[in-house]
Parts: C-alpha cells; structure tokens; sequence
C-alpha cells in the first residue's frame, strides 16, 4: 500500500477507492448500465485501446453516464482495432472499429446518449450460445 505523504495523496486514494465501491455497487445489477468492452489484445492496445478506454471511463463518469468500462482480449478485428463493444440496456450490442478518442466522443454523444448511430459499426459474424 502507498504511504500517504500529502492531503493530495489522501484524496487521490479516497477518489481511487470511491470509484471501486461504486463499480462493486454498479455490478449488482450490471443489466441496468451501459456496458463497453474494450478489445485489449496485443494490437488492439498498440492502436490506442488503452488512451481509449480510459476516455471512456473518464468521460462516462463526467457526463453522468452509468457505465461499466471492462477490457476484454482479442475479438478478432486486428484490421479495424481499436474496437469496443457497446451494450446500451434494451438493445443488442454493437461492436464499432477504429476507434479513436473523436470516435469515442462520438460514441457517447449520439449513440449512447441519443440512440443515433454512428459511424464505423462492424456487422456481427457470430452468435453466442445461450
Ligand atoms: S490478435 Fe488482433 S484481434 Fe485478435
């Protein structure tokens, strides 16, 4: 555990543990948010995954957008990384590439918080087994 050496050092460990007791909270009921994986594969964090996701966190929380941000490995979209997966409640999740922190904008602006769609959707291949 760090040692707390100044009132900022207190507040940024408050803060940090704050944001785990809500996630810890938010998981309860994890149908009710909006949920975003980030494709976190080798290519995908050489693309920018990693800048991207922590947008997503960052901006989410300010805009007063219950989300669940999680990484997640390969998805199988190398060419179109980074990729995330949005699952708005209500509706199918939609996978969107080349994601860049404008996308991302773009992302939680018209498609998260105004149900339009944007650019840069990928067509399913696959289904899951239920
Ligand atoms: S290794 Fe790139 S998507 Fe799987």
């Amino acid at each position: 555990m760090a040692k707390v050496k100044s009132l900022a050092d207190l507040r940024r460990m408050k803060e940090e543990l704050q944001s785990k007791m809500d996630l810890r909270e938010k998981s309860n009921d994890p149908e009710s948010l909006v949920q975003i994986k980030v494709a976190m594969a080798t290519c995908g964090i050489a693309s920018g995954a990693k800048e991207v996701m922590e947008f997503l966190i960052e901006e989410t929380a300010k805009r007063g957008i219950k989300t669940i941000v999680t990484q997640t490995g390969c998805m199988g979209y190398c060419y179109a990384e980074p990729t995330i997966e949005v699952k708005v409640p209500g509706k199918e999740p939609i996978v969107f590439g080349d994601v860049d922190i404008k996308k991302a904008d773009q992302i939680v602006e018209k498609y998260i918080k105004n149900g339009e769609l944007v650019d840069g959707i990928i067509p399913v291949n696959y289904k899951t087994l239920d």
